[in-house]
């Protein structure tokens, strides 16, 4: 009985769980960008594993010996039968692979002309998505340049409004991948591919760097933070903004910033306009530092600015020789960076 209740509990109570504390779950997906590949994704499996069985099924009959027939002694020869109509098998056999295997391929076609359709085209929504060891260098991108503005890792989207990602490569290659949102796309030194998403509900999607691009590469995630049109528009204007001045106990916290840090991170307002790392203009607003590889609370941000090669070794940025009070007024300071 207990036996029985485990296995019901795995084949129940398991695949719940894990779609649950699966948001890299692709075998589901949310929007109009998402559906085709995932239909695509399931029949082709399900192609698959019909043809195994049926090849399986064919394999065994064939190698079983036949009716009234005796196995032969080790070491005899056995001469080849060529029973008459043989060649049928080839025949039909190719005919029906050739016919399974036309059908994927215009499927796959069909779903590859359909994700990548330009919609809206006339005046689409654009975000310009660099890979970069290892992280993400995300503009929005505006006919009205006051609109434009550059930020990192998290990547805002309004739901039900094609958004088309302009992906370039900033160092070597990287691969963009949402899975709930999409399939994935490459950002390649030297060449501009296009990518477009549509989210249908508001939530958050986790996406991953899909292409192995050095020490880091598992920790060069994707946020993608869907929000309904008036939230999203209300984070844009937030985020045009400049940093607002701190307040009195943080200023101390800015000068030091800037010093040590201003020559590779940009925070708009301020002296510091670094282009090497990602803008930090408001990273308070943010959920994750470090490409999303931890927790923006004042502990890993301490530990960030001490440590960064302790926590993601190899990575560009350098651990600076910086006092206590001085790393405790540098956090205070990117804290009101709201
Ligand atoms: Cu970037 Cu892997």
């Amino acid at each position: 009985m207990e036996k029985r209740i485990f296995v019901l509990a795995i084949f129940f109570v398991w695949p719940v769980a894990a779609r649950a504390a699966a948001p890299m779950n692709f075998l589901a997906g949310d929007g109009e960008k998402a559906a085709p590949v995932v239909a695509l994704m399931w029949g082709l499996l399900i192609i698959s594993v019909v043809v195994v069985v049926i090849i399986g099924a064919l394999v065994f009959v064939g190698v079983r010996p036949g009716r009234g027939q005796k196995p032969p002694e080790p070491g005899t020869r056995i001469a080849v039968a060529r029973p008459a109509g043989g060649l049928n098998w080839i025949w039909i056999g190719v005919s029906i692979s050739t016919f399974v295997l036309l059908i994927s391929v215009g499927w796959t076609m069909a779903v590859l002309a359909k994700v990548n359709a330009p919609q809206n085209a006339a005046a689409p929504f654009i975000i310009e998505v660099t890979g970069r060891q290892w992280w993400w260098e995300v503009r929005y991108i505006n006919p009205n340049s006051s609109r434009t503005f550059t930020t990192a890792n998290e990547i805002h989207i309004p739901t039900g409004v094609p958004v088309k990602f302009r992906l370039l490569g900033g160092d070597v290659i990287h691969s963009f991948w949402v899975p709930k949102l999409t399939g994935k796309t490459d950002t390649i030194p030297g060449q501009t591919n296009t990518l477009w998403l549509d989210a249908r509900d508001p939530g958050l999607y986790r996406g991953q760097c899909a292409e192995y691009c050095g020490a880091q590469h598992a920790h060069m995630s994707i946020l993608v933070v869907a929000q309904k049109p008036a939230q999203f528009a209300a984070w844009w204007n937030r985020q045009l903004q400049d940093a607002t001045s701190p307040a009195t106990p943080a200023l101390a916290g800015r000068d030091d910033f800037v010093m040590h840090c201003g020559n590779c991170h940009a925070v708009r307002g301020t002296d510091a306009a670094g282009v090497y790392g990602p803008d930090l203009s408001h990273l308070a607003s943010r959920q994750m530092i470090a490409a999303n590889s931890f927790p923006n609370t004042p502990g890993y941000l301490s530990g960030w600015i001490s440590d960064p090669q302790a926590m993601k070794p190899e990575n560009l940025m350098p651990k600076l020789e910086l006092s206590g009070a001085e790393l405790t007024q540098i956090r205070t300071y990117l804290e009101t960076l709201k």
